[in-house]
């Protein structure tokens, strides 16, 4: 039995945030620094991905200082160093995976390769009131729309996930088309508030019977679609249908989609959980949605802070402790994956 406790760095550069956090046995928070791209990705209405690469570039030497510095530590103090390999862009990963393979070459401190996807299951144990095991975890965030039935830690079954759009990616596009700028899911779940959510039936992707697989691009089309026309129409004359309403009313079918279908995995595997987690998940309107319906079913619902269901290092470090736990360090050879499923080995 381990009697002493591990002190974990984790890295994540997957996308546009650069990321820095110190966690103690994958449970408690000492520091989560994230340094966001928002303002150099918003002029190009989305995340270009050279850009991204240059500012992880430019800020991975003082976000992960400032985490040391915040949590208290020095290098020395630190038991392993874990980093994000993918999935992701391949070039933001490679900034993070290089600092690692620096930082623990020159310290001697195990490194270890993260799954980004276990990074954000295991994020609700940044908390102070985790779920138990079994339990199903839904992931949306802007790359990911997946499902997983969760046995334990780094057991993960995918039971279904998105053919195209990532959810988060459909809230990206809705609101480049609706002149919301970017990034989209905050500004459309604004927009929403003031919007009738029954106001346009949108199309709701269910697949085939029993499928827990996820599609969004049709919905996006079907925005795109019906926005040309109320522009259009609004100029001959004032009609009754506002932007708000068409916001609403698109979150409401994705939100409809993802209560539906985890709900259906947790009723099928039987567990008594579930767990959000990505950035979609910081929805107030999802979060409002799977409340009701885990109430309704007598189960329990759990979300991680907003902070945490966002891209970030903390629960990185983890994911990484428990890969430490488990003997699964990684040598000076690692690369990263662009596609990455959860469960594969790292290269
Ligand atoms: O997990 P995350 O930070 O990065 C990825 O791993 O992709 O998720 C970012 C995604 C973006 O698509 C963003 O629009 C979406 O999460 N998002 C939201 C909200 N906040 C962030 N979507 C809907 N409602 C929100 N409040
Ligand atoms: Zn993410």
């Amino acid at each position: 039995m381990r009697l002493s406790s591990m002190i974990i760095l984790g890295i994540d550069t997957s996308c546009d945030d650069t990321s820095a956090g110190v966690v103690i046995d994958g449970r408690s928070v000492l520091s989560s620094v994230v340094h966001s791209q928002v303002e150099v990705h918003h002029p190009h209405g989305g995340v270009v991905p050279e850009l991204a690469s240059r500012e992880h570039t430019r800020n991975i030497i003082p976000v992960v200082r400032t985490s040391l510095t915040r949590a208290g530590i020095r290098l020395d103090d630190l038991d392993g160093i874990a980093v994000t390999v993918g999935p992701g862009l391949v070039g933001a990963l490679l900034v993070g995976l290089y600092y690692a393979k620096g930082l623990s070459y020159v310290s001697n401190i195990p490194l270890t390769a993260v799954n980004h996807l276990e990074g954000h299951i295991l994020s609700i144990f940044l908390e102070e009131d985790p779920p138990p095991f079994p339990f199903i975890a839904l992931t949306v965030s802007g790359g990911h729309t997946s499902i997983y039935h969760v046995e334990g830690f780094g057991r993960y079954h995918l039971m279904g996930q998105t053919l195209d759009d990532a959810a988060g990616e459909a809230f990206d596009k809705v609101a480049k088309i609706s002149g919301l700028g970017y990034p989209g899911g905050v500004a459309i779940e604004k927009m929403a508030r003031n919007g009738d959510f029954d106001k346009i039936l949108f199309p709701r992707a269910y697949m085939e019977k029993d499928s827990l697989d996820f599609s969004f691009s049709g919905l996006k089309t079907a925005v795109a679609l019906y926005m040309k026309k109320w522009r259009e129409d609004r100029k001959k004359d004032d009609q009754e249908t506002t932007l708000a309403d068409i916001a609403a009313s698109f979150q409401e079918s994705v939100m409809d989609v993802l209560v539906h279908k985890a709900m259906t995995a947790r009723s099928r595997t039987g567990v008594r959980s579930i767990v959000l987690a990505g950035g979609v998940a910081c929805n107030q309107r999802l979060r409002e949605r799977f409340r009701s319906a885990a109430a309704a079913e007598g189960i329990r619902v759990y979300f991680p802070r907003p902070e945490y269901c966002t891209d970030n290092g903390a629960m990185i470090a983890a994911a990484g402790y428990h890969r430490l736990l488990r003997g699964e360090s990684a040598d000076m050879s690692l690369d990263v994956r662009s596609k990455f499923p959860i469960g594969s080995p790292p290269l």
